[in-house]
């Protein structure tokens, strides 16, 4: 079995740390596993804030929907898609700097979620739990108040890291050929076929050993897809320079 696959599918979010720090060198061990990740144009376009200050944790956790986990990991990163370091090499060399494309909002972004995603499997790899935070865009203009953030970057989401002081159920996947198609999208003519999922979801949310409810995975996106979505982020987007052309 390879260790590294059987890692990543072991994978869960941890919701309860022990109060009990993450090593120096681990933790900056785990910041260059993450800027090992591949880069779209070596752009590097992250900016990752940790937050070591209790009262500015306090304050990302009630502008995150009162999340304790954000105050009580050992760590809680924010990981920003930056554009303003790149618009700082124009400074440099007498260029003027042409952000605001949307494509650059994707490039900075996606380069935040990969760096991300490498220090959420290095940490999982060293006995760490993680919890990624997306409920800083409830609140991003605060966030972005809170850390400083100048423009052409933005909050995409928190992270929490510590070590696990709970063993939660790993939470099944959709059926591989829902996800995987060949050559094409393949519309089903009947309707979307989730197979046994959505039986199974049920099963984990009715016996997990904590929070259980009786939902279907097509009920919860159903019922998730039929609201607005943190409506405001595009107005907040283009305050902070991106989405202009
Ligand atoms: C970008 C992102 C934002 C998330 N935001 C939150 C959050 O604010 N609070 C939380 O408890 N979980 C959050 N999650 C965790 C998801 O709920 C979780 O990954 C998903 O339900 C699958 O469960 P698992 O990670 O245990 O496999 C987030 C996950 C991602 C990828």
């Amino acid at each position: 079995m390879n260790p590294t696959i059987e890692l990543l599918k072991g994978h869960r979010s941890i919701r309860q740390f022990q109060n009990r720090p993450i090593q120096t060198d681990l933790f900056q061990d785990l910041i260059k596993a993450g800027q090992a990740a591949a880069s779209s144009n070596f752009f590097q376009a992250v900016t990752i804030i940790r937050v070591t200050d209790p009262k500015k944790r306090a304050k990302l956790a009630s502008l995150a929907n009162n999340q304790a986990y954000v105050e009580t990991a050992a760590e809680f990163l924010v990981f920003c898609a930056d554009m303003n370091r790149a618009a700082s090499c124009c400074d440099l060399h007498g260029a003027e700097a042409n952000t605001g494309f949307t494509e650059q909002f994707i490039i900075a972004t996606v380069d935040a979620a990969l760096v991300a995603q490498n220090i959420v499997v290095a940490s999982e790899s060293a006995g760490l739990g993680i919890c990624y935070i997306g409920a800083l865009r409830n609140n991003p203009s605060e966030v972005s108040t809170v850390l400083d953030l100048p423009h052409d970057t933005y909050p995409v989401f928190g992270l929490c890291l510590g070590w696990p002081d709970q063993n939660p159920e790993v939470k099944p996947r959709l059926p591989i050929d829902v996800v995987l198609r060949e050559n094409s999208y393949g519309i089903e003519e009947d309707g979307l076929d989730l197979g046994n999922y959505d039986e199974a979801v049920r099963g984990y949310y009715a016996t997990r050993s904590s929070n259980q409810k009786s939902m279907s995975w097509s009920e919860q996106m159903s019922g998730m897809l039929s609201k607005e979505s943190r409506p405001h982020m595009l107005d907040f987007l283009k305050t902070k320079g991106f989405l202009q052309k």
